[in-house]
Order: structure tokens, then C-alpha cells, then sequence
């Protein structure tokens, strides 16, 4: 399938619906109490009982040295296209959301289309850090629905190990790596209903990475700083605004839901923000036990999870939702 230009419009179709999901995680799993043990031999202290306790991580996995970004991206991709029926040559846009390229340009996007061996329809990065996946994906629905894309692939993909601070315990203990995707088509059947996003660059500084590279040398501080405090507090209310904005648009109630899948940062705003939405725990997805915050990859990974389980079935009604630097935050609601 070759890239829509805009002097050739396709006929615009109502829905974008999500037809294959993949997902990869680094095979390096360490442990909290391996990694409790690490910071030790530095002098850092934590354990495992206080990572499980205010996070509800119990492991992160870590790319090895050399592999990046759009490595673990082409392994996602590879298994959601797989999931869709679909060769890499019938996708006609790409989009990665990362915080994290293998390099300041070209993007992580153009690099996973060179790994799939293509070439020709669009490909670019977005940038809204653990939002990125639903950024990305209300992107990809608006081309959809206005016939510049018929089938295309959205990933979120990670290595925030490359930008920790290992001497610093609220941190670093929080991240993994790792990356998650999907296939969306067009469709006369939904499909994505709803989309909300927003940003608030008054609050760049409570999760930010304010480093940059000038002039040959790097400039400021090139690892993550978090005011977790800050973070937790916003999030849990605008997660709750951006979920009661998508239902209001689509003409759904949280009676609709079937599954919510937040971005996999901390168990207790994952269980506050369904506690919020009045629905059961045994509706909210969470894989950050298993992975760790990876940013804008946590939301895929964690709908693959749940759909190669065989939880998330076809035409259940789902949320995700994703917080994060910026700060920014957004909803997507869909019939899977
Ligand atoms: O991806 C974007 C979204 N990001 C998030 O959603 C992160 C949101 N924030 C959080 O998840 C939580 O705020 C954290 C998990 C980061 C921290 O949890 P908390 O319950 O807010 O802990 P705290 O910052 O209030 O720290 C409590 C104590 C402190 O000690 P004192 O001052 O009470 O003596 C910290 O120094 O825990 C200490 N502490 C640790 N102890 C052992 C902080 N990190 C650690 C650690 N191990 N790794």
C-alpha cells in the first residue's frame, strides 16, 4: 500500500478500530530485591518491600547495551502486524511515541520503517512522554477518519534505563524498558469512539530530562528528575477528567466499561482512578509489576498483555489513558 498524498485523498471513513496488537520486553528481568542489592553495593538503600508497597512494581526489564529504541520497536511491531494479518509493505503510516530515540534525528520512526524494510508512507515521532501512546494513537485516528492513512502502525517504545539516575532511589528503581503496538485500520465500525488530550507546561519541572546536546557536548543534567509527590497528586484527578470527557463524547457511562487500562506507572493511582470511575479492580489492567513505568510503551504493552490472555475480546468496550511530563494527559475510549 503506497503513503495518501494530499492531492489524492482517500475517501474518508468513519471509524479507525485497533486490528492486531504486539508487544516486547528486553529479556534482562531484574528483580526489586537483584536491584535492591545492586544500590546497596553503592550504598543505596531500598527493598523490595517498599517498591511493592508504594508502586506495585516487582521487576523492570533493561535493554542491553546497543539495543535501542527502535530494536525493541521493530519486535513489537513485528508481533502486532502479525496479530493483524498485515505485511509491513500494506502499512501506510508509522508513528512511534517515544521520549527516548536511538538518536536526535532522523526519528525512532524512520529508523523501525528502514528495520521493516520498507519505504514511502509517512513516519515521525511524537513526544509526550507517558502520554505518547494516546497521543499517537488520537493522531493516527484523525488521519484515518480523514482518509490520509488507511492502515497504520502505532507504537510506544522505550529505554528510560538510558536516562536514570542509578544514585538516586525515588527514581530509579520506578523504569524499565521495553515497547508495545498496534495496527489500526479503517473501519465503517467502531473502533475508536472518543479521544481527549491536554498539556500544562506549568508543570514542566515535576518530570522532566532538562538536558540537551549542544555545540558537541551535553548541556544540564541529561537524567530524569521527579517530583513524585507532584506527579501523583496531578494525576489522579486529571485521569479522572479525561475518562469522564471521552464518555460524555462517545454517549457512554462507566457502566460501558469493560476494561481500563492506565498508563502503568503506580498501582495505587491505577486502583484510585478506577475507585474514582466506580469500577470493580477486576476491570483494570496492570502489567507495571512486571515492567516497571515505560513510559509512553506502558499502554500497549499492558492491552497486548491483556489481549493475548484472552481478557480483552473483541468488541469490549476499553479506556486507556495515559499521565505524564509536560505535564500532559489524555483518554482514548474504543470498541476493541
Ligand atoms: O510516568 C509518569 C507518571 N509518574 C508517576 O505516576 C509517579 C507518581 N508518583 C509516585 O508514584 C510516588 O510518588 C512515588 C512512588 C514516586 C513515591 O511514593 P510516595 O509514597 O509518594 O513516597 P515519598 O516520595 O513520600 O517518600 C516516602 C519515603 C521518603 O522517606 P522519608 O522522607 O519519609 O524518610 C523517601 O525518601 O520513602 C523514601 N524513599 C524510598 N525508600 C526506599 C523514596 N524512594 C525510596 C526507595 N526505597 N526507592
Amino acid at each position: 500500500m503506497t503513503a495518501t498524498t494530499s492531492s489524492q485523498p482517500a475517501a474518508a471513513v468513519r471509524y479507525s478500530r485497533i486490528t492486531g496488537t504486539g508487544s516486547y520486553l528486553p529479556p534482562k528481568r531484574i528483580t526489586n530485591a537483584e536491584f535492591a542489592a545492586d544500590l546497596a553495593t553503592r550504598g543505596i538503600e531500598t527493598s523490595d518491600e517498599w517498591i511493592v508497597e508504594r508502586t506495585g512494581i516487582r521487576a523492570r526489564h533493561f535493554a542491553d547495551e546497543g539495543v535501542t529504541t527502535s530494536d525493541l520497536a521493530l519486535e513489537a511491531a513485528r508481533h502486532a502486524l502479525e496479530s493483524a494479518g498485515r505485511r509491513a509493505d500494506e502499512i501506510d503510516l508509522i508513528i512511534v511515541a517515544t521520549s527516548t530515540p536511538d538518536m536526535i534525528f532522523p526519528s525512532a520512526a524512520c529508523l523501525l520503517q528502514r528495520k521493516l524494510g520498507v519505504h514511502g508512507c509517512p513516519a515521525f515521532d511524537v513526544q509526550a512522554v507517558c502520554s505518547g501512546f494516546v497521543y499517537a494513537l488520537t493522531i493516527a485516528d484523525a488521519m484515518i477518519r480523514t482518509g490520509s492513512a488507511r492502515c497504520a502502525l502505532v507504537v510506544g517504545a522505550e529505554v528510560f534505563s538510558r536516562i536514570l539516575d542509578f544514585n538516586d532511589r525515588t527514581t530509579c528503581v520506578l523504569f524499565g524498558d521495553g515497547a508495545g503496538a498496534v495496527v489500526l485500520e479503517a473501519s465503517d465500525t467502531p473502533g475508536i469512539l472518543a479521544t481527549e488530550l491536554h498539556a500544562d507546561g506549568r508543570h514542566v519541572e515535576i518530570l522532566c530530562t532538562p538536558g540537551t546536546v549542544a555545540n558537541g557536548k551535553v548541556l544540564g543534567d541529561p537524567l530524569l528528575k521527579m517530583d513524585g509527590q507532584a506527579v501523583f497528586k496531578l494525576a489522579v484527578g486529571v485521569l479522572e477528567q479525561a475518562a469522564r470527557a471521552v464518555l460524555d463524547k462517545s454517549g457512554r457511562t462507566e457502566a460501558d466499561i469493560d476494561w481500563l487500562i492506565p498508563h502503568q506507572a503506580n498501582i495505587r493511582i491505577m486502583q484510585g482512578t478506577a475507585k474514582k470511575l466506580k469500577l470493580p479492580m477486576d476491570k483494570l489492567v496492570v502489567t507495571v509489576d512486571e515492567h516497571g513505568n515505560t513510559s509512553a510503551a506502558s499502554i500497549p504493552l499492558a492491552l497486548d498483555h491483556a489481549v493475548r490472555a484472552g481478557r480483552v475480546k473483541r468488541g469490549d468496550t476499553v479506556m486507556l489513558e495515559g499521565v505524564g511530563g509536560g505535564f500532559t494527559w489524555g483518554a482514548v475510549l474504543l470498541d476493541f
